[in-house]
């Protein structure tokens, strides 16, 4: 394991306003891809950060449930999506919020960051948001990730992401496992990017 810091509230605040300007995330796209026509349909964005996979949703359709940690969180969004748009802003932790029955639940890098104790409860309540025939995207870190062992995220192994898939109809799982960079320097990363669907 790479030697890396909790990253604590300041750190997430430079992180989300270093992401400005760059394009919403692949999995985000492919799973709006996925869901077709919004119809009014409820998204949310679980630990939505800078906001800018919000501000895809908004476009393409979807009324918003936005939350995150970052106090600053309510005024990024609403620099993205202007004031006409359908979404509710909540700060609040992963452990506590309570989440709409939606159509769609994205979670971008974001629920690694859950403690392994928290973690079982944060993904039922996933789950149980989940409306029959919704979309789940979420990353997930792997065990051979580099911050792997770092006892405040949650790490799995492929059966654990097994477990955590089943009774949810698995639509694709893509596995990075490679050298990369992170806001924070050089690292290895081990990420699945998973995109499933609960049964109608
Ligand atoms: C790696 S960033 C990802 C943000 C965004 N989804 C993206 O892809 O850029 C993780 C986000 O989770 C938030 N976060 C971390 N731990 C959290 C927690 N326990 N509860 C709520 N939000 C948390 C941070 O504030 C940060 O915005």
């Amino acid at each position: 394991m790479t030697n890396v810091t909790p990253p604590d509230g300041r750190y997430w605040s430079a992180y989300n306003d270093a992401q400005a300007g760059r394009l919403p995330r692949p999995l985000c796209r492919q799973v709006l891809a996925h869901a077709g026509p919004s119809d009014g349909r409820l998204a949310v964005d679980l630990g939505c950060g800078s906001g800018i996979e919000t501000a895809a949703m908004v476009e393409a359709g979807w009324r918003v449930f936005a939350t995150d940690a970052d106090p600053a969180t309510p005024s990024r969004v609403a620099d993205l999506v202007g004031p006409e748009a359908r979404v509710e802003v909540v700060v609040g932790t992963f452990e506590e919020v309570r989440l709409p029955r939606a159509d769609l639940v994205y979670a971008g890098y974001a629920l690694p960051f859950v403690a392994p104790s928290h973690f079982p409860d944060v993904w039922s309540r996933v789950r149980e948001a989940l409306r029959p025939g919704g979309w789940l995207a979420v990353d997930l870190l792997g065990d051979r990730d580099s911050w792997a062992g770092q006892r405040a995220m949650t790490f799995l192994d492929r059966e654990s992401l097994d477990g955590l898939v089943q009774g949810l109809e698995l639509v694709s799982l893509d596995e990075e496992d490679e050298d990369g960079r992170s806001f924070s320097g050089p690292k290895h990363w081990h990420v699945f990017h998973l995109l499933a669907r609960r049964p109608r």
